[in-house]
């Protein structure tokens, strides 16, 4: 590796970072993460901090689990590629397959079709919904429904059902037959309701709305994360997702599990879905199926969607999708090795205590800092705070403010994320109550330096 100043004097040079304006990153040179051990992430100035973001929502199991870097290495010298396009497998596929397939059998997944991140499992499930009405005699079923306020990653498909205007103004037009319904989100909503459950009831109305103005033969599938994670950690209420499960039920719309943050334990459950106790016809996953240690994703399919497309051969139940990396040797290592120790350590069981630890901490937090606006979570390691510069109004606090938080927090000794005027943090399910309070007190450090 170049040294230290060959790698400050090139940062941002000839890298364009995603999320953020390259001159701003040539501005503000990002922070360079050298290493990891545990929680901890150390930068090029020696500087160590808890990660309170997991990567990306993502590094699950931590840092520093050997066993799935050791099934990575292993693969790469027994078989490093191989296409799995129809014709061909390799062994991990097949076991990975079966590893996820028992993972999610209980929210009734039958089927996986690999590929290499969310925003690609997220497009795989947009189009296995239309195709699976155009098995069925009902091809004008095309639209996709989904909720502001939800993110579904970058490609085309994914930014059109995506519900938050950064990541669709700069590339409209998007995919025309999509529609949106509010964010189940009690601090801002439409509808002036504080009420969890009331508003849920009203977004269900909207939803049963919506689908007579489309006309219901029309509409393919609705896609919802559990808890919406980059939209601001948005905990609907618990009756909720099986509100909007009955209605597709009653019209025969798909029901798409957007899982990518939520699948493998990080609300306190294996899936967002069984958290809720819906079980989905799709489910989309990423993120915690390798730890972040390899690019992998995959979508899911009920036996009734299986079913639909097992049924006969011909063309047309031809899946003429994928990708080159789909069911990758070695992200198949990285998948059977990161299920097995997922279980192992009993992740889920880790995030729902830590994650109740985070999130009464940042409650006692808002209690001290009118800065803080509202506080979510509760289920597992997911936990967000909103910033307001002025708690009456619910003025979203500016830019420069939450740079100097996040700035003070990290000094002090934790990363957290900013999405907009949120504090986003999702930190390895493998977190220790020590490492929670070091999150709590930087945090603190960050909310007095505002
Ligand atoms: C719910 C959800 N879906 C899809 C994606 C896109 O995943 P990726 O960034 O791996 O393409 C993300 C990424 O954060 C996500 O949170």
């Amino acid at each position: 590796m170049k040294d230290d100043n060959f790698l400050k004097e090139n940062n941002a040079r000839h890298l364009w970072h995603p999320m953020g304006a390259p001159s701003d990153s040539q501005t503000h040179a990002p922070k360079i993460i050298k290493t990891a051990a545990g929680v901890t992430i150390t930068d090029i100035e020696n500087h160590s901090v808890v990660d309170a973001v997991g990567g990306l929502w993502c590094v699950n199991l931590g840092y520093s689990n050997d066993i799935i870097k050791d099934a990575i290495a292993k693969q790469l010298y027994d078989l490093p590629y191989y296409s799995a396009f129809a014709g061909t497998s390799n062994p991990m596929a097949i076991e990975a397959s079966y590893a996820v397939r028992e993972f999610f059998a209980k929210d009734g997944m039958a089927r996986v079709f690999f590929t290499s991140g969310g925003s690609d499992s997220v497009e795989t499930a947009l189009r296995i919904a239309r195709q699976y009405h155009k098995l069925r005699s009902e091809p004008e079923r095309t639209k996709f429904i989904s909720l502001k306020k939800g993110y579904h990653g970058t490609h085309f498909g994914g930014a059109s059902v995506n519900g938050n205007i950064r990541f669709r103004t700069n590339y409209e037009p998007l995919m025309p037959g999509c529609f949106h319904l509010p964010s189940p989100y009690p601090y801002r909503n439409p509808f002036n309701e504080t009420d969890p459950l009331k508003l849920a009831q009203n977004i269900a109305a909207a939803f049963e709305d919506e689908i007579a103005f489309q006309g219901p033969s029309t509409i393919a599938a609705f896609i919802m994360e559990p808890i919406q994670g980059a939209g601001g950690v948005i905990v609907p209420d618990a009756s909720f997702m099986s509100l909007m499960r009955d209605i597709c039920n009653r019209h025969g719309i798909l029901m798409i599990s957007d899982e990518v943050i939520t699948g493998f334990g990080r609300t306190g459950e294996w899936s967002g879905a069984r958290l809720w106790g819906v079980r989905p016809d799709i489910m989309t996953l990423a993120k915690g199926i390798t730890s972040g240690y390899f690019p992998v994703g995959a979508a899911m399919f009920s036996d009734m969607v299986a079913e639909v497309f097992e049924s006969d051969n011909s063309e047309a139940h031809g899946i003429f999708h994928g990708y080159t990396y789909s069911a990758h040797p070695v992200g198949a290592a990285a998948v059977v090795a990161t299920l097995s120790e997922t279980l192992r350590l009993d992740a889920r069981s880790n995030a729902e205590a830590r994650g109740t630890q985070l999130y009464q901490g940042a409650l006692e937090l808002a209690k001290k800092y009118d800065i803080i606006g509202d506080v979510r979570g509760g289920h597992g390691l997911m936990t967000g705070i909103e910033l307001v510069a002025n708690k009456a109004a619910k003025t979203p606090m500016d830019g420069a403010t939450m740079q100097r938080v996040h700035q003070a927090a990290y000094e002090a000794g934790t990363m957290v994320r900013l999405g907009g005027n949120n504090i986003l943090m999702s930190p390895p399910l493998t977190i220790s109550e020590t490492e929670v309070n070091t999150i709590l007190s930087a945090l603190s450090t960050g909310f007095a330096a505002a």
